[in-house]
C-alpha cells in the first residue's frame, strides 16, 4: 500500500479507492465520511462522472464501504445539487443516491442532513446572478447511511448551545413560562431539566471561509495550490464526535485535503484517508506541519512523498528532526523505474507528472 505519510492515528493513502479498501478487513469500520467528485455541469479540475453515471459510479463505491462497515457503522457522504446542462432545472442524482444504495445496496437512510453554508457564493451565474430566477444555492444533502436500523450514535455528544431564551428559562422557569397545552395537544410541564444544551436539528449551519489554517499557510508558503474542494472542519467534526467513540477507525474514501483525517486525530480516533491523486494527498500533510515551518522543509516533505517515501509525521515533530533531503539522484531513479512499467493506471501517472515536476525544481 502506498501510505504519503503516517500520523500517532492514521494513514494518508495513496491509490483508488476500489482497490485500496478492498485490503481492509470486512465489518472494521466504525465511520465512513466523505464528500465524493460531485457530479456538477462545469468539469472540475479533479475529473467529474457525468450525471448519468453518476449514481452507478458511486454505487461500486458505497458497496464496498458496505462490505467494510462494522455492523453498527455508520456512511456519511456530503452531496451538492446540480442543475441540468443549459436549463434552470435540477438534477435529481443527489436523491437518486438513497434511492439506489437503500433499495439495491441494503443500506438504510438513518437520516438526512442539510450542510447550509453562508458563506456560499451565488451560482449558477446565468440563473441567479444575470436573469435572476433562480435563489443561491447554498445547502448540500448530507445521507446519513447505516448498515442497520441502530448505528452506533450519541446525540449527547453534539448538543448545541441553549439559546439566550432557553437559558433564562433554565434559571427562572416560572418567570418565564406558565405550563399550557399546545395546539398539537402536547401537555408542556414546568419542568425544565438543563442537559447541557439543546439537541441539534438536521440543519447544520457552517460557514465554508476557512481562512487561517496551517494548511492555508503552508500551501502559500511552498508555493502550492491547496485542493480547491475542501469541506470545513466543523462537518466531519460533527459526526465523528456524533458517531464514533476514542479510538474507533474513521475512512474518508476521497480524502481530498484530509479534513476528515486531520479531524479524527484531533478527536482521537483512528483513521485512514484514500486520495487518488498523489499531489493533493502530499499537501494535505501540511495540515500536521506547524505555520513556522521553512519552504525549505515543507517542499521536502512533499516531494518525499511524491518519491514514493513515507513521511512520519510524528516522529519528525517530535524530534524536530529535518525531513531527510530529497536527492535529484532518488528522484531520477524513481523516474527511470516508473516510465519502465509496460503500462500506468491512472493514479502512477498522476505520481509520474508529479515526479517529472519535482526533477526539474530539485536542484
Ligand atoms: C470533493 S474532493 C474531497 C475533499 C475533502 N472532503 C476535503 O475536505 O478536502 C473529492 C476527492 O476525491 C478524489 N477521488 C476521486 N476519485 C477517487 C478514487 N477512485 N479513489 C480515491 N480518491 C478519489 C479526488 O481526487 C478529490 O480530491
Amino acid at each position: 500500500m502506498n501510505i504519503a505519510y503516517a500520523t500517532q492515528y492514521g494513514n494518508q493513502v495513496i491509490g483508488d479507492t476500489l482497490e485500496v479498501l478492498q485490503r481492509y478487513e470486512d465489518n472494521s469500520i466504525d465511520l465512513v465520511m466523505t464528500s465524493p467528485p460531485f457530479a456538477l455541469l462545469r468539469v472540475k479540475e479533479y475529473g467529474n462522472e457525468d450525471q448519468v453515471n453518476y449514481v452507478r459510479w458511486l454505487s461500486k463505491f458505497a458497496k464496498l464501504v458496505h462490505r467494510k462497515l462494522k455492523p453498527t457503522g455508520s456512511f456519511i457522504i456530503d452531496l451538492g445539487g446540480a442543475y441540468k446542462r443549459g436549463l434552470p432545472v435540477r438534477s435529481l442524482y443527489n436523491f437518486r443516491i438513497p434511492i439506489e444504495f437503500c433499495d439495491r445496496l441494503g443500506f438504510y437512510l438513518a437520516e438526512d442532513f442539510y450542510w447550509y453554508n453562508p458563506s456560499k457564493l451565488p451560482s449558477p451565474i446565468e440563473w441567479v446572478n444575470k436573469r435572476k430566477i433562480r435563489v443561491k444555492d447554498a445547502v448540500n444533502n448530507v445521507w446519513w447511511f447505516s448498515k442497520t436500523p441502530y448505528p452506533k450514535a450519541d446525540v449527547t455528544k453534539v448538543l448545541a448551545p441553549y439559546s439566550e431564551r432557553m437559558k433564562k428559562l433554565l434559571e427562572n422557569p416560572e418567570a418565564y413560562y406558565s405550563p399550557k397545552e399546545r395546539p398539537s395537544g402536547h401537555n408542556i410541564s414546568s419542568n425544565f431539566n438543563n442537559n447541557g444544551g439543546a439537541i441539534p436539528p438536521n440543519l447544520l449551519q457552517i460557514p465554508n471561509s476557512e481562512s487561517n489554517s496551517n494548511y492555508l499557510a503552508n500551501c502559500k508558503k511552498a508555493g502550492l495550490r491547496g485542493h480547491p474542494a475542501r469541506y470545513p472542519q466543523k462537518l466531519p467534526e460533527f459526526f465523528i464526535k456524533y458517531l464514533t467513540d476514542k479510538d474507533d477507525l474513521v475512512v474518508d474514501i476521497f480524502g481530498g485535503s484530509n479534513t476528515t483525517g486531520f479531524t479524527a486525530e484531533q478527536l482521537k480516533r483512528n483513521w485512514v484517508s484514500i486520495e487518488l491523486d498523489p499531489s493533493y494527498a502530499a499537501i494535505s500533510s501540511f495540515r500536521f506541519l506547524p505555520k513556522g515551518m521553512s519552504e525549505r522543509d515543507l517542499l521536502n516533505v512533499y516531494y518525499s512523498i511524491l518519491s514514493g517515501k513515507k513521511v512520519e509525521i510524528m516522529d519528525f515533530l517530535s524530534n524536530d528532526r529535518h525531513v531527510p533531503s530529497v536527492t535529484k539522484k532518488f528522484v531520477v531513479q524513481r523516474l527511470k523505474d516508473m516510465q519502465s512499467l509496460p503500462t500506468l493506471d491512472k493514479s502512477q501517472q498522476l505520481v509520474l507528472e508529479n515526479l517529472e515536476k519535482a526533477e526539474s525544481v530539485l536542484a
